[in-house]
């Protein structure tokens, strides 16, 4: 698969795990917001030359002024569109921006804002690769159990089943796709999912895994940021020494 890369870069949702306070893109990691991160870890990727930033609705103003303001390099574009109410819509308004002639598009969280940029190579490389749909995953540390979810927060859950752990991995981002295959799932595929590469499996379309890497977590809770500060501070040090 050849031709230009785009990334589409979902920044609208508002952090309510995290708690109070600003969007969760526009919050603070090492004294530079969230997103600034995640669009600097989708630059530094060779084959990226095109970002779409997808944002809170009432804050597309807002967005553009803080990447206007934060030093990204000026050899690639970036465009900012509002978003909507889900992840799944912003996702959608965000591939509608995308040019005619992209071929490949990654779809990465704003909140997972520390990939590493092999994890973005590696996931653009298998879709070069001829895959129609990549996520990178990593092996899980815990046993995950199926339960009957109980009405109440705190009641006791009766366990349906404990799925073979080796066999599970947790899916990160960026996702990448032939772009033909993604507009083809947001067209058809109805109802809620939890990953783009969701709506690719519901018609039909073979997923693949690589490695994903264990910085690539999303900040979702907030010990989430306390890890992302420290794995930060860990770089700017191995930069400085
Ligand atoms: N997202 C989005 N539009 C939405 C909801 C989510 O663009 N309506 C984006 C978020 O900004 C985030 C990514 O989708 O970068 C993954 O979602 P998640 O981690 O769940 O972020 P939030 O929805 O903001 O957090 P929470 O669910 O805790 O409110
Ligand atoms: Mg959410």
């Amino acid at each position: 698969m050849r031709g230009p890369v785009a990334a589409v870069i979902p920044a609208a949702g508002r952090g309510v795990r995290l708690g109070p306070g600003a969007p969760k893109a526009l919050r603070a990691l090492g004294g530079v917001p969230i997103l600034v991160h995640a669009v600097r870890a989708m630059l530094r990727a060779r084959a990226v030359a095109l970002v779409v930033v997808v944002a809170p609705a009432d804050g597309v103003a807002e967005v553009r002024a803080l990447l206007d303001g934060n030093g990204l390099p000026e050899s690639k574009e970036i465009k900012v569109v509002a978003g909507g109410d889900t992840r799944q819509e912003s996702v959608r308004l965000g591939l509608a921006a995308l040019p005619d002639d992209t071929a490949i598009v990654l779809v990465h969280d704003a909140a997972r804002p520390l990939v590493p940029v092999e994890t973005v190579e590696a996931v653009v490389a298998a879709v070069r690769d001829g895959a129609p749909a990549v996520v990178p995953a990593v092996p899980l540390a815990d046993t995950v159990k199926e339960v009957d979810p109980a009405p109440r927060p705190d009641a006791p859950e009766p366990v349906v089943g404990t799925p073979e752990r080796g066999r599970l991995r947790a899916v990160q981002t960026p996702q990448g796709f032939r772009r033909d295959v993604l507009a083809e799932a947001h067209e058809k595929v109805t109802g809620a999912v939890t990953d783009c590469a969701g709506m690719a499996e519901r018609i039909g379309v073979p997923v693949v895994v690589v490695p994903g890497h264990e910085e690539a977590f999303k900040v979702t809770r907030p010990l989430d940021l306390v890890l992302a500060e420290a794995v930060l501070a860990r770089r700017r040090a191995a930069d400085v020494f």
